[in-house]
């Protein structure tokens, strides 16, 4: 066997077999086989594909590159959840203690964000005192006497996905439906949970601009982890607006807190009380999800989510007393986004406002990047909302000099209308 005959097969179409997957993985990681040869082969699987027996073979061969996590040793149910990226997305901030509270062992390990999208990292280490850097024993006793632990990628986990990844981003092979889903599903599947719920965003601010292609990916995923023996659901949701009414790492771990003391926005409270049922019927705790939503909401109302939450960061040395004192905003700049004419929000655009948030310093476009815990948006209107001439859309906040183009910005991300929009209410959509 030989690289120059995988790349030729599948040039020409045809399925390789788990032994060539196997292979050309291998000596990739050893550095065997050259970037050059690689990219070619990345090509020819974005051009013309792989059938889902691939793309399982194509994820356990990069499981098999690394470590992988052994969770035997705690007692109970290990879940896991995973979201493709938004903006505002602080679900995993909010669902984890609403499972944990329910008797789930939810062991995480999390990414830093890049681009428009944030990461839970990020989120989790702008709270003073917080590491998201555990040995694997701390981890796992964390995940055992708490109920959750969330951490960084380690780096025996998966390496040939950095290798991979690294190449696609500048080879142009990123996206491929089989090259995502196996580089999303390995770490999942490295990580050692027994269920894994992928919340899969479609939309502007999203990976996945349509349903249609988050469908697709979903499915890809979905039948990956089926393969593989894990309990693997997917559920469909909607990223043309910012989730929420916060961006930004401090202004979003703020949000989550009241979320979990049963004050989130409507949006983003739904959609983790979904997860979360989603995650309780994974976890056979209830028949069906309609069984499940009011115990979770029932987890939120009663501060036992709040409480997970609390135990949770303070196991990992976080510092919650910065969330309580106004100055938490307090930002060289703060720039109110005012309306100058009267009538209906219809649209908040999503990827805007994301990008947006990197130029007010709280997220990165490289990875090197220095992220502004403080600075973000927040947001005082939602889709459907009245609003007068000379009302607040929303706030800006940056530790930068105030640049011009902000205000233009920001102003571009609101649809303003005469008439009512009819608002959507989000339902359930579930791959399984
Ligand atoms: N996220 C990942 O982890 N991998 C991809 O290929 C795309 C998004």
């Amino acid at each position: 066997m030989n690289i120059l005959s995988i790349i030729e097969n599948k040039v020409n179409k045809r399925a390789l077999s788990e032994e060539e997957i196997r292979f050309f993985i291998d000596g990739y990681v050893q550095q065997e086989i050259p970037d050059y040869q690689i990219a070619s082969l990345l090509m020819a699987i974005k051009l013309h594909g792989m059938n889902p027996t691939e793309t399982a073979h194509l994820t356990m061969a990069m499981v098999h590159s690394g470590h992988t996590m052994d969770l035997s040793s705690i007692e109970g149910i290990k879940v896991d959840k995973h979201s493709t990226g938004g903006v505002g997305d602080k679900t995993s901030l909010v669902v984890g203690p609403l499972v944990a509270s329910m008797g789930m062992k939810l062991a995480k390990m999390s990414g830093k964000g890049l681009g428009h999208t944030g990461g839970t990292i990020d989120k989790l280490e702008s709270i003073p005192g917080l590491t998201t850097s555990l040995t694997e024993a701390q981890f796992l006793q964390q995940v055992q006497t708490v109920g959750m632990a969330i951490i960084g990628q380690t780096k025996s986990l998966v390496p040939a996905d950095k290798l991979l990844y690294a190449l696609r981003d500048v080879t142009g092979t990123v996206q491929s439906i089989p090259l995502i889903a196996s580089s999303i599903m390995s770490k999942k599947i490295a990580s050692g949970a027994q269920t894994i719920l992928l919340d899969v965003k479609y939309g502007n601010g999203a990976f996945m601009k349509t349903i249609e292609e988050a469908t697709v990916l979903a499915k890809a995923m979905v039948a990956i982890g089926q393969t593989l023996g894990r309990d693997t659901r997917a559920i469909l949701s909607d990223m043309n607006e910012p989730l929420g009414l916060t961006i930004g790492n401090r202004l979003e771990v703020k949000e989550a807190i009241a979320t979990l003391q049963g004050q989130g926005p409507k949006d983003f409270t739904a959609l983790c009380v979904e997860a979360a049922a989603v995650m309780a019927v994974q976890a056979k705790l209830f028949a069906t999800y309609e069984e499940a939503s009011p115990h979770v909401e029932h987890q939120l109302i009663s501060g036992k989510a709040y409480q997970t939450f609390e135990n949770f960061i303070h196991a990992q040395g976080g510092d919650l007393h910065v969330f309580s004192i106004p100055s938490l905003h307090e930002t060289h700049t703060e720039l109110p986004i005012i309306v100058a004419q009267s009538g209906y929000v219809t649209s908040i655009h999503a990827l805007t406002l994301g990008l947006l948030s990197v130029s007010l310093g709280a997220g990165r476009l490289t990875k090197e990047e220095i992220i502004e815990y403080n600075a973000g948006i927040v947001l005082l209107v939602k889709p459907g909302d009245k609003v007068r001439s000379g009302d607040r859309l929303c706030t800006l906040y940056s530790n930068k000099s105030l640049q011009k183009e902000w205000a233009t910005q920001a102003l571009k991300a609101f649809t303003i209308e005469e008439k009512a929009p009819k608002v959507a209410i989000s339902t359930l959509q579930m791959i399984q």
